[in-house]
């Protein structure tokens, strides 16, 4: 379906509002899509408050939502090679009881977990619009459907 900017970020608020862990969400489409908008407002509906620090700066941003679980907001962008991943500590966030949102999750290899969603945004011929297709990898709950 295609979604305006606020359609995505109601989305992603009613996504991180409902949500609880274990939840991985994998993003991807190309620098633009909207994966910064969605991670935060999924960030924002789980409670983390405030303004999050531009993702790019920091490769894992981690946070604590009020109803007491991790709350982790990872870019991959600037990894080169998966092995990078090594240091952060990323096999432990893949055991993490945590609600988890990756960008440029396909810089990490085949290290992501089994169960998870892949979500991907494109843009469109319209520039206020942007495709979003949601798979559903193993065995996951499902989301809320966008409003
Ligand atoms: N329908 C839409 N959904 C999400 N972002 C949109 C939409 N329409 C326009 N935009 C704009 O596109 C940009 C998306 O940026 P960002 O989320 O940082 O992308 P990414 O993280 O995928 O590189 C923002 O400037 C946002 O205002
Ligand atoms: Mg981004």
């Amino acid at each position: 379906m295609d979604l305006t900017e606020a359609a995505l970020v109601r989305w992603g608020r009613a996504i991180g509002a409902q949500a609880s862990p274990p939840l991985w969400i994998s993003l991807h489409g190309p620098l633009g899509a909207g994966k910064s908008v969605f991670a935060r407002a999924v960030c924002e509906g789980a409670g983390v408050g405030g303004t999050l620090p531009s993702p790019g700066f920091t490769l894992l941003g981690v946070y604590r939502s009020p109803r007491s679980f991790p709350v982790v907001h990872a870019d991959l962008y600037r990894i080169e090679r998966p092995d990078e991943l090594h240091g952060l500590g990323w096999r432990e966030l893949e055991a993490a009881d945590a609600v988890v949102l990756v960008e440029w999750a396909d810089r990490a290899g085949g290290r992501q977990p089994p169960d998870r969603w892949d979500l991907t945004l494109e843009h469109v011929a319209d520039p206020m619009l942007r495709r979003v297709r949601a798979v559903a990898v193993g065995s996951v709950r499902d989301l809320p459907a966008p409003a």
